[in-house]
């Protein structure tokens, strides 16, 4: 595999029937681009079809304006048995000015998937940089906070109550 099929970067430019009733980005159209950058980012480092097990929290920090060039940087972080970590940074820069601006970083799951439709192994992305070894280190950490935030989730949805009156009786 070549290494540089570790990373994927794709720049977009936003066109106008891109634009939402304010006259910035929808954010839909954002959220279909990652989705596709970390559907191809994953499958060509894994060689298989893959599927958006989940995504952590998105957060807009910046607009995004119609005219602009909006890049995508993938790369695989970690990977585990079958699933990969893509973190993907998104950058916004205005043309005429040639300025850049981070508005956000995400993390996707994907997971491989055969012919049945059933989870696959993957390769083990080689961690041979310091840089690489930070994005693993970070990317264990967030695997064990979204089973966190989903055993927690389960246990708001159903006792949503009694958790508030629990959160409400302590000391302030
Ligand atoms: C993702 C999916 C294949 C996992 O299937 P599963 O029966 O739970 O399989 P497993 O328990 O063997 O888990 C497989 C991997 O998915 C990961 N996974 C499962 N649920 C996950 C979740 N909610 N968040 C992140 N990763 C998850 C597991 O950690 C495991 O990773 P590993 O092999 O690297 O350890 C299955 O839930 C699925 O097909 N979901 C629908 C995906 C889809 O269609 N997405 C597009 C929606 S339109």
């Amino acid at each position: 595999m070549p290494s540089s099929y570790r990373t994927l970067e794709m720049t977009v430019l936003m066109t106008p029937d891109t634009a939402n009733f304010a006259g910035s980005v929808h954010g839909g159209h954002i959220l279909k681009l990652l989705d596709q950058v970390a559907f191809a980012c994953a499958s060509r480092f894994s060689g298989s079809y893959v599927v958006t097990a989940s995504v952590d929290q998105v957060v807009f920090h910046e607009r995004i304006h119609v005219g602009e060039l909006v890049t995508f940087l993938a790369s695989v972080n970690y990977t585990g048995r079958s699933s990969m970590e893509i973190g993907i940074r998104v950058v916004a820069e205005r043309i005429t000015e040639r300025s850049q601006r981070h508005v956000l970083t995400c993390y996707f799951t994907m997971v491989a998937i055969d012919a049945e439709g059933r989870p696959c192994a993957v390769q083990t992305v080689p961690i041979e940089t310091p840089e690489q070894r930070r994005r693993w280190a970070a990317a264990t950490l967030r695997r064990e906070l979204r089973k966190e935030v989903e055993a927690r989730s389960l246990e708001i949805r159903a006792n949503a109550e009694e958790l508030l009156s629990e959160l409400d009786n302590e000391p302030h």
